[in-house]
């Protein structure tokens, strides 16, 4: 009798004190777009986990596995990101999410994770206000703001007296216009038109036509990286914008690092904000490519959803290792909250305040250097938090 109490509380003392090793797997949902027309960003977001997952899963404490349970919103489609996310919560029992491209999906996300205290990592979608969404939600992405509004000021400053802007109908692309306009007529430029595109359009050449008529110094303009913005480099070319003396301009989604051997020379001397460069010279971005490369090919580039995604699972393992494989969710987000990492991106951090990402910003030019596209990095803006935030504190 006195053994077999004596056993278990024996167990249960050693484990308490940290002296055995139980078994932990810890059950990391990814919501992401696999299929549909829109599924060239998944690909993406899915090499970026792939990656790390291979790099670093031998980082991982003695006993403790990350198990990945993948599921496809095949595009910005907030019903079917809900009713994975519910799945996954409470049937899968996953104790973090991850993933997302697009705002809307986040966004219905995110009372899920609130109710059900799991943290959410989003590793894409850029609306600013997500993350006042959920006290569960951190960002290791970008917001809209923080590529759009200093390209605003960079535009008015540089000889761009007229913008004509044209966005995507959704969530980042009414942040890029609003924040780009802002910046953009504080500094004295002057809006000469504004058009919303629908979502998922593939055909530019209508809303490009409109615009070069209206004879702007620069297009600014927001759609989503991958294929979208192949389609727009392409109709901008077609249209002769360009040669028209017309500059392009925005967000670094538009000349997305994978797509941008396809998009030819009508890019070039295309002017981007942006976090995230393949041709960015910090020694940690050139081990970044050397194994982006060796695993998926010498003539890939890594895109920043690559990169984005990338750092979200630096930041899944930091809070998985610190906890030794239990997660707590509260515990999770006070490690998450001012999580710093060097990024091929450079420095980022988490802001322990709002739980959205802080890093630099880059000026950025499309060139041919050896015969290839690459958005050259010119000028460094450090450390930039969410500027939509910074201008809302307190209000
Ligand atoms: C978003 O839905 O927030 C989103 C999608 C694609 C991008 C950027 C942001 O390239």
């Amino acid at each position: 009798m006195r053994t077999r109490v004596f056993i278990p509380a024996l167990a249960a003392a050693l484990l308490l004190s940290g002296a055995v090793a139980l078994a932990e797997t810890v059950k990391v949902g990814v919501i992401n777009t696999y299929s549909g027309p829109l599924a060239a960003a998944g690909e993406q977001m899915d090499r970026g986990i792939k990656l790390y997952m291979k790099l670093h899963e031998k980082d991982l404490p003695p006993g403790v596995t990350i198990e990945l349970i993948k599921r496809d919103d095949t595009g910005p489609n907030p019903e079917v990101a809900k009713r994975l996310a519910q799945e996954l919560i409470t049937r899968d029992k996953v104790q973090l999410l991850t993933g997302v491209i697009w705002t809307p999906n986040a966004l219905s996300i995110a009372p899920l994770v609130t109710e059900a205290k799991v943290p959410f990592i989003i590793m894409n979608a850029g609306t600013a206000m997500i993350t006042t969404k959920s006290p569960y939600i951190a960002r290791v992405s970008f917001t809209l703001w923080q590529s759009s509004y200093p390209l605003g000021t960079w535009a008015a400053k540089n000889g761009m007296k007229s913008a004509y802007v044209l966005v995507s109908d959704f969530g980042p692309g009414i942040d890029s216009e609003a924040a780009f306009t802002k910046a953009y007529t504080d500094a004295g430029g002057t809006i000469a038109g504004s058009v919303r595109m629908p979502v998922a359009t593939l055909d530019f050449a209508p809303f490009l036509q409109r615009a070069k008529d209206a004879k702007p110094d620069a297009v600014f303009c927001f759609v989503p990286a991958a294929k979208q913005a192949l389609a727009f480099m392409k109709a901008f070319g077609d249209l002769g914008l360009g040669t028209a003396g017309i500059k392009l301009i925005g967000p670094g989604d538009l000349t997305t690092d994978e797509e941008l051997p396809g998009m030819g020379d009508p890019a070039i001397g295309t002017i981007t904000m942006h976090h995230y460069s393949a041709a960015g010279d910090r020694p940690a971005n050139k081990a970044f490519v050397a194994a982006y490369k060796a695993e998926f090919g010498a003539n890939e580039e890594p895109s920043f959803l690559v990169a984005d995604s990338y750092d979200g699972m630096a930041a899944i393992f930091n809070v998985v290792i610190a906890q030794k494989g239990v997660i707590d969710p509260d515990k999770t987000m006070e490690l998450l909250k001012g999580w710093k990492y060097n990024s091929a991106r450079g420095p980022i951090m988490i802001d322990p305040e709002t739980r959205d990402i802080v890093q630099n910003e880059y000026l950025r030019r499309v060139e041919k250097v050896g015969g290839q596209l690459r958005n050259i990095e010119l000028e460094t803006i450090p450390m930039v938090k969410d500027p939509w935030k910074e201008l809302n504190k307190g209000k």
